[in-house]
């Protein structure tokens, strides 16, 4: 039987699975004692990786389609746009490692005009979203050998490559859409730059969307929209550590407030307490007085020359930035 005919048996013709999850039990599965010191500190503080459960996933794919959050769209129309300056820059990796991939959307765009890559490494913290978009884009990219990582990376990520990852002849590419690195403190985005740097190793580069200061006016309002879709995704934060810690938070009693701090630069978002109230969680009992809030996400805008500064200082070299017409976001190509 002439091989062509042989590889459209049905066992053959079976679509690219991932490879088996790759589980370094991220601790958004709810240490409750986490938990409990951000809210025991004074202001109070809950990381943003918290959001992403089920229903927070969802709620951020929303928050990219409202007309406010100018980010997703710009982002997504840039890479349209630049698309063949950047694979030009690019097309030598082989190792696309991508982190916080969520719904993998941008992705593509690079996947489709990256023939020569032969490993997709997605890295998330929702585990529904990540072993769906591995699936979708396993079953798309026949050539692609997918591996996806469960597993949060604002801690310190051990990543565990296959000797085959590892060649020399696999120059790896690290892309971090979507500006969030803008949900670390300057400090903290220094220790995570250092580490992409390491991921990336020599030869390696690293693709990262950058979310620009620009007027408070536009600033406010994509963190403030007239649906409130973002504040649902601030307030289901509650609903979940009700489910998920066994706490007893009556969402209603707070409201979600996002501002532009401007010597920060920095959105700030928080969920205000409504009235003086008590919480009760693990058996302690946390106090809210009226007004007070939970801090519960910063998101950093930068300037071009503050964004290079820090990469810089991290050890990587910059190459290329793309800014868009109205100069609202930036998407910067760095080398180790
Ligand atoms: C996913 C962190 C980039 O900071 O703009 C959207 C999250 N928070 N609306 C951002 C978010 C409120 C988002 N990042």
């Amino acid at each position: 039987m002439p091989s062509s005919t042989r590889s459209q048996t049905p066992k053959q013709a079976e679509a690219n699975q991932p490879a088996k999850l790759i589980d370094l039990q991220p601790a958004t599965s709810l240490h409750v004692s986490e938990v409990l010191q951000g809210l025991q500190r004074s202001p109070k503080e809950l990381p943003p990786k918290l959001f992403y459960d089920e229903v927070g996933s969802q709620l951020f794919n929303q928050i990219c389609d409202l007309d406010e959050y100018y980010l997703t769209r710009t982002e997504t129309g840039m890479m349209w746009e630049c698309i063949d300056e950047i694979t030009s820059l690019l097309s030598s990796k082989r190792l696309l490692i991508e982190y916080g991939s969520g719904s993998s959307t941008k992705t593509k765009i690079l996947l489709d005009h990256l023939p020569r890559l032969t490993h997709y490494m997605p890295i998330d913290i929702s585990q529904e979203h990540l072993l769906q978009s591995a699936h979708t884009i396993a079953a798309n990219y026949p050539h692609l050998t997918v591996t996806p990582v469960y597993a949060d990376y604002t801690t310190n990520l051990a990543i565990p490559f296959s000797a085959k990852m590892s060649a020399p002849k696999m120059p790896r590419l690290v892309y971090f859409p979507g500006s969030t690195i803008g949900n670390f403190h300057k400090d903290e985005a220094l220790v995570f730059l250092k580490q992409v740097r390491d991921i990336c190793g020599d030869g390696g580069g690293f693709l990262v969307g950058v979310d620009l200061v620009k007027d408070t006016d536009t600033l406010n309002a994509a963190y403030n929209d007239s649906q409130g879709v973002t504040a649902a995704f601030n307030l289901n934060l509650l609903t979940r550590l009700n489910r998920d810690v066994g706490a007893d938070f009556q969402p209603t009693q707070f409201e979600h407030k996002a501002f532009y701090n401007e010597e920060r630069s920095r959105i700030e978002m928080h969920l205000v307490s409504k009235k003086k109230q008590i919480v009760h969680l693990a058996d302690q009992a946390i106090t809210f007085e009226e007004g007070e809030s939970i801090w519960t996400e910063s998101s950093y805008k930068y300037t071009l020359q503050a964004f290079e500064k820090l990469i810089t200082t991290a050890g990587f070299h910059p190459i290329k930035v793309w800014v868009d017409d109205q100069q609202l976001f930036s998407i910067h190509y760095l080398q180790t």
